[in-house]
């Protein structure tokens, strides 16, 4: 799926994910783990409305383990509950209903407390931007007990929900967020990790920025893949280099760049350099 964001788009994205956060007590925000901060939505604090969230990085068995332990702490630290999450092989998911629970057991103690409520479920909605994992996840939470438990009031689209243990119903459409635009090195991350497909931009400049990423982070798995005896200071030389050993020639001898960068993106996505995350938290 290609993503083209336009106003009109984000504007009925809102409205929709508007409509259902009506419907529910706590929000499921999924992000890639390998680049935590690039895959979420900049308004999100804004369009979730104070409702409580819990942090999911998924993808986690792409990304470098070391790295997301990091981000990890860096949510923590600001008070942001996660858990981290592979939702291909439902890794980390059993978590995902205690800690919902636990989110919103202050607020539901009180209402119980009052009489407001009688104990119930508690409702979720997950919210990503495209390609995060959204679906995977919900058909994992999901597994062969689908139970769908009725329409609300309210709403005019059929709503479902799909029970996932004893305490927690999900909504079976995800909220889908767009991806923040206006920073280029944020496309480029996106379409590293694949959530923009390449037609969008330039297979060389998304190898390009891989590399010199891997440069400065990952020289060794650089060294490694493409049998380099160092790593050059510039992205281009490193280009050029894994071009010649790869034997991505042109007449006289240039590098072909569009050859050497297929090459570089195939490796990166068959996972031929490891695990991988594209983005650190700053120490502040
Ligand atoms: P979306 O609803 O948020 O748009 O995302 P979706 O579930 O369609 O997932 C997008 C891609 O990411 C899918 O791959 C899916 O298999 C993959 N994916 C989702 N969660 C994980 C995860 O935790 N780990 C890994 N490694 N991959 C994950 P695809 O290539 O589009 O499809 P397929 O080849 O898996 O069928």
């Amino acid at each position: 799926m290609t993503i083209q964001w336009f106003p009109g788009h984000m504007a009925k994205a809102r409205r929709e994910i508007t409509e259902k956060l009506k419907l529910i007590d706590v929000v499921f925000e999924l992000v890639d783990a390998r680049v935590p901060l690039a895959s979420r939505n900049p308004m999100i604090d804004e369009i979730t409305a104070g409702k409580p969230r819990l942090l999911l990085l998924n993808k986690a068995d792409m990304a470098d383990p070391e790295v997301t332990r990091l981000w990890v702490e860096y949510f923590q630290g600001k008070g942001l509950p996660v858990l981290v999450l592979n939702s291909k092989t439902g890794q980390g998911i059993n978590k995902i209903e205690a800690a919902a629970k636990e989110l919103v057991k202050e607020k539901f103690d009180k209402m119980k407390a009052k009489g407001i409520i009688k104990p119930r479920a508690v409702r979720a909605l997950i919210l990503g931007i495209p390609n995060v994992g959204k679906s995977t996840l919900i058909n994992r939470m999901a597994g062969k007990n689908i139970a769908v438990t009725g329409d609300k009031p309210g709403v005019t689209k059929k709503q479902q929900w799909i029970k996932v243990g004893s305490s927690l119903e999900l909504l079976d459409t995800p909220g889908i967020l767009w991806p923040k635009f206006e920073d280029q090195s944020i496309g480029l991350k996106l379409a590293v990790t694949g959530a923009i497909k390449e037609t969008l931009l330039d297979f060389s400049e998304i190898v390009l920025f891989a590399l010199n990423y891997y440069k400065d982070h990952y020289p060794e798995r650089l060294q490694e893949r493409y049998n380099l005896e160092e790593i050059p200071e510039e992205a281009i030389q490193l280009f050029d280099a894994i071009g010649k050993k790869r034997g991505c020639l042109m007449s006289g001898g240039l590098i072909d760049y569009e050859k050497t960068a297929e090459i570089v993106l195939r490796d990166i996505r068959a996972e031929k350099l490891g695990r991988l995350s594209y983005e650190r938290p700053v120490q502040v």
